[in-house]
């Protein structure tokens, strides 16, 4: 008998890359290939790349450069595949290069992977980045319910790809390509699979999710806010989530879903990029720092316990001193839960690349340093607020110490628990009992404050995951 093949995939950047990894490693499965963690004995490798920044980028190059010299060392035949964005858009040159690489797949090919590989073992040099007409969803394989498990209780299902809006410093647009949203129907189909398989969390996931207009199976365009509407009715599926969303996108049905669904989590992440006006119209965000306020206020009208992420760009070209503090002063105002911030990073291709205002090296460190530092205690503050507070938590996996389960709270903060009742993909009620800098503690339900738990008595940081 065949010893089975083994694939290492290696993501990076968004959740659309996970959903992606996941997707093509059940592509692979039905080839005879089982999974591993190291790379060292994998036949194949894939790295499933971003190119929102150039640090991004280039750590696809870094990545490879360890792979040729195991492979060397080793002696080994491994293929080397590369995926994800990079791949999309520098295609043949990665191969150029770095001449390790095999094979170079973009996004909207995956499903095409077996016979790529097949090729690429044939001694062709591969490389796949078209936009094809078939679906690549109506040909990618569904997982196994063992793979399923192997994820964890909180997975992702892709709902729309791909971005119409154009940001001025965005990469999106031209590698993921148009708007392109699934069938509502096939979204369902997905989604009630997964919860059949032990899912209890799903987070629908697009570039742009919630300008979703999907064909509903009455023919019609249905929103996001129907399809969540749908979504909540899935018998099992505890909790909602969705990602990454558009201001322009939030609309009044969307709000309202807040309010109305209880499985949809009260934790928005929703990017803003700037808080100067200037800025946002240089960005072509379509939209000013006014309106974003506004909708923040409309979100915590339906409900009063939503929690806010989102994204900021500094040093974009044409940032002033005064633009920079209209965006300290939006990220105060709003009092965000969590937020990643950049220094603007000139992507080739898109317009802001070539303006010929660009903003120092120093200057944007010195910004995102201080923007940072707002961020991280606006954070820090949100997380104090939650000791005392009672909550659901979803747990997903084991922790450090024997008997730890770890699982997460509606505002996707890690909260460890000792010994809890409840076993990996249920559902449990705790209070905060302590807040760490990156996971909070708490006990379940009852067994607060009868006596110090041995959470308690642990330092912080051998809790965390
Ligand atoms: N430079 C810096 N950050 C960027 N982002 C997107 N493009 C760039 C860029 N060129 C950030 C945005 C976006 C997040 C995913 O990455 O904040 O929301
Ligand atoms: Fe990029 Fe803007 Fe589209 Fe987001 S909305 S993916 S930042 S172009």
């Amino acid at each position: 008998m065949h010893e089975p093949r083994k694939l290492y995939v290696k993501s990076f950047g968004c959740q659309m890359n996970v959903y992606d990894s996941h997707r093509m490693a059940d592509t692979l499965a039905r080839e005879g290939f089982v999974e591993t963690q190291d790379p060292a004995e994998a036949d194949l490798v894939i790295l499933n790349t971003c190119h929102i920044r150039e640090k991004a980028a280039e750590k696809v190059y870094s990545e490879l450069g360890r792979l040729r010299k195991q492979k060397q060392e080793a002696g080994s035949d491994t293929m080397i595949a590369v995926a994800g964005c990079v791949a999309q858009a520098e295609g043949a040159e990665i191969m150029r290069r770095a001449p390790v690489v095999d094979l170079v797949v973009g996004p909207q090919s995956y499903h095409r992977l077996p016979e790529l590989l097949a090729d690429a073992r044939a001694g062709k040099r591969v490389v796949d980045t078209d936009f094809p007409v078939e679906d690549k969803f109506d040909h990618l394989p569904a997982p196994t319910r063992a793979a399923t498990r192997s994820r964890g209780p909180a997975a992702f299902v892709t709902v729309q790809e791909g971005c119409d809006k154009f940001c001025t410093f965005c990469v999106v647009p031209y590698t993921r390509g148009a708007e392109l949203s699934r069938p509502v129907g096939k979204i369902l189909d997905e989604a009630a699979r997964l919860v059949d398989q032990g899912v209890r969390e799903i987070t629908l996931i697009g570039q742009n999710v919630n300008a979703f207009h999907g064909e509903g199976p009455d023919g019609t365009v249905w929103s996001l806010a129907l399809l969540m509407e749908r979504m909540a009715g899935i018998e099992g599926l505890a909790r909602l989530r969705y990602t990454t969303s558009h201001p322009r996108d939030m609309d009044d049905d969307l709000i309202a879903a807040h309010r109305d669904l209880p499985q949809l989590m009260p934790y928005l992440h929703l990017p803003v990029q700037s808080g100067s006006d200037r800025i946002l119209a240089a960005m072509n965000r379509k939209h000013g720092r006014e309106d974003y306020l506004v909708l923040i206020e409309k979100m915590r009208a339906a409900r009063p316990d939503m929690a806010l992420s989102s994204d900021f760009i500094v040093g974009f070209p044409g940032e002033t001193e005064t633009d920079f503090a209209d965006t300290l002063d939006l990220a105060r105002r709003v009092g965000f839960a969590s937020a990643y911030s950049f220094k603007y990073s000139p992507r080739p291709g898109t317009p802001a690349a070539d303006h010929e205002a660009q903003v120092p090296e120093a200057a944007k460190a010195e910004r995102l340093a201080e923007l940072q530092h707002l961020l991280e205690a606006s954070k820090a503050a949100f997380d104090a607020s939650c000791r005392g507070k009672t909550f659901e938590i979803l747990l997903e996996k084991p922790g450090r110490q024997p008997g730890q389960l770890i699982g997460r709270s509606p505002y996707l903060q890690s909260v460890v628990v000792n010994d809890p009742p409840a076993h990996v993909g249920e559902l449990l009620t705790v209070t905060i009992t302590d807040v760490g800098p990156n996971s909070l503690a708490g006990v379940p339900v009852g067994e607060a404050g009868t006596s110090p738990s041995s959470v308690l008595s642990r330092p912080l940081a051998a809790m965390e995951a």
